[in-house]
């Protein structure tokens, strides 16, 4: 299996453009099937969720076209099943959103149960409870999730917990419904305004995305069109925590500063520098970081998708710090990698306490999940000497091409895929 090599110690420095917003593709690519006409879709992350979500749609019989690298041609005029195979929701979760799209688009759908995964339970409890609230009958039964609905009728939906997920899938189930939907308590991530302006630009009537209540006016059709994705909040917000972790300088470019906001301001309250352009935003590490106290909260709250990295850096500064994470009720697995590279760090319920520590050193790591990978990441390459990080396909899930802007940035890593190659890089690096 292919693994990271990393010498440590490099003070990274640079610029690095930052792609598309996986989490805002994935729910406008199954969007993109909801009309039977040709809709492109750019600046598309070329990362294994999306792709996996593409054959996903293939394998229900719409057409997929690679324009180029991060652009793609969807059109779902060809659709001939409402089932997703299971094949596809086990490689990623937002296959579900298929389950919104197609109920939407045809009234029926079928969809193999997600399970749990490594940072939680994650039920869906809220998103069945929007399609029964539109009119949709909802079976479970051999793991299988089935809606079906003669009618969908608008309706009025109130999410007992603030859900990314269950916002969207309610959004693509609702925009061709009868009447009129409002969605209260809903998300307000930055992805979730972009797969509504995707849909407003098919010809949908979606309204108030990017606050807590959406109003969503059902049409008859919806049309081809093309779309650019937004920028992606947490590969920006990883690049700008590497400057921190290795006391570097990094400017993250074709970015939306305004989604950052939150990073920038705790990058800020540990001493960094950060200075805010048009679409960039440039980060100066401090020679002493500061420690401080950060809850993961919905947007425009810290990110949990950043909890990772965020206490990386925190476990390098001066002093006590706790990171408390308030979304998932698993999101802490790599504090034990973490603690073998000699971070101090102990966790109780979903609290992290940790104390700074001088320096991290080299280690042998496995990278529990996307996010947690790219942390650990962070932290091999402030540490001295050289590690290796294995089950990096969690990483590659949401970072296009990571090794090698990290490289352009003055990283010294390698993606390896024998252990003769771990040792000529590792010769070579000394
Ligand atoms: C999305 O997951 C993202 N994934 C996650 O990013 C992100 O961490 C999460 O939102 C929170 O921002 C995608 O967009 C593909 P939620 P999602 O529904 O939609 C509970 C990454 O690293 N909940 O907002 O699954 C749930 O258990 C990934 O890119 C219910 O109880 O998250 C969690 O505690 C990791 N019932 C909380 O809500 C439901 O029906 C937030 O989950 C749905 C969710």
């Amino acid at each position: 299996m292919e693994q990271y090599i990393i010498k440590g110690g490099v003070r990274l420095h640079g610029e690095v453009s930052i792609g598309g917003a996986k989490n805002a593709a994935l729910g406008i690519l199954a969007a993109a099937i909801m009309t039977d006409e040709t809709v492109t879709i750019e600046n598309v992350p070329n990362v294994r969720d999306i792709r996996v979500l593409l054959q996903a749609i293939e394998g229900i019989g719409a057409k997929v076209k690679y324009v180029y690298n991060n652009s793609v041609q969807i059109n779902g005029g060809a659709i001939c099943d409402i089932n997703v195979d299971y094949e596809y929701i086990k490689k990623i979760r937002a296959s579900y959103y298929l389950l919104g799209a197609l109920l939407g688009k045809y009234k029926e759908s079928q969809v193999t149960l997600p399970g749990g995964c490594n940072i939680g339970s994650r039920p869906i409890d809220q998103h069945i409870k929007g399609f029964k609230a539109l009119g949709a009958e909802v079976d479970i039964s051999h793991g299988m999730i089935h809606t079906k609905a003669e009618r969908l009728v608008g309706g009025h939906i109130y999410f007992d917990v603030v859900s990314v997920g269950a916002t969207i899938n309610l959004m693509l189930a609702s925009c061709m419904a009868e009447g009129d939907t409002i969605l209260e308590n809903a998300a307000k991530e930055p992805h979730i305004v972009d797969v509504a302006n995707f849909l407003n630009a098919m010809g949908a009537n979606i309204k108030g995305a990017g606050t807590d209540v959406i109003r969503i006016k059902g049409v008859n059709r919806l049309h081809g069109t093309t779309y650019s994705i937004i920028p992606d909040q947490i590969e920006a917000g990883t690049f700008m925590f590497a400057a921190a972790a290795t006391k570097g300088d990094i400017t993250v470019k074709d970015v939306i500063p305004k989604h950052l906001e939150s990073l920038s301001a705790k990058l800020s309250e540990i001493g960094c520098q950060v200075i805010e352009g048009d679409d960039c935003v440039r980060v100066i590490g401090s020679e002493e970081l500061k420690c401080t106290n950060v809850k993961t909260l919905p947007y425009p709250g810290f990110p949990t998708d950043m909890q990772p990295q965020m206490s990386v850096v925190l476990a390098l500064a001066k002093g006590s710090s706790m990171v408390t994470e308030s979304i998932f009720e698993n999101r802490f697995k790599y504090v034990d990698e973490l603690n073998r590279m000699g971070s101090s760090i102990k966790v109780e319920g979903n609290t992290a306490y940790i104390e700074g520590v001088e320096k991290f050193t080299g280690a042998q790591l496995a990278a529990p999940d996307l996010r947690a990978g790219a942390a650990l990441v962070l932290a091999a390459l402030a540490a001295e000497g050289i590690s290796e990080i294995e089950d990096i396909e969690y990483i590659q899930r949401g970072y296009e091409d990571f090794d090698g802007k990290l490289r352009k940035l003055g990283a010294v890593i390698e993606r390896v895929d024998s252990e003769k190659e771990a040792q000529k890089f590792k010769l070579k690096i000394g």
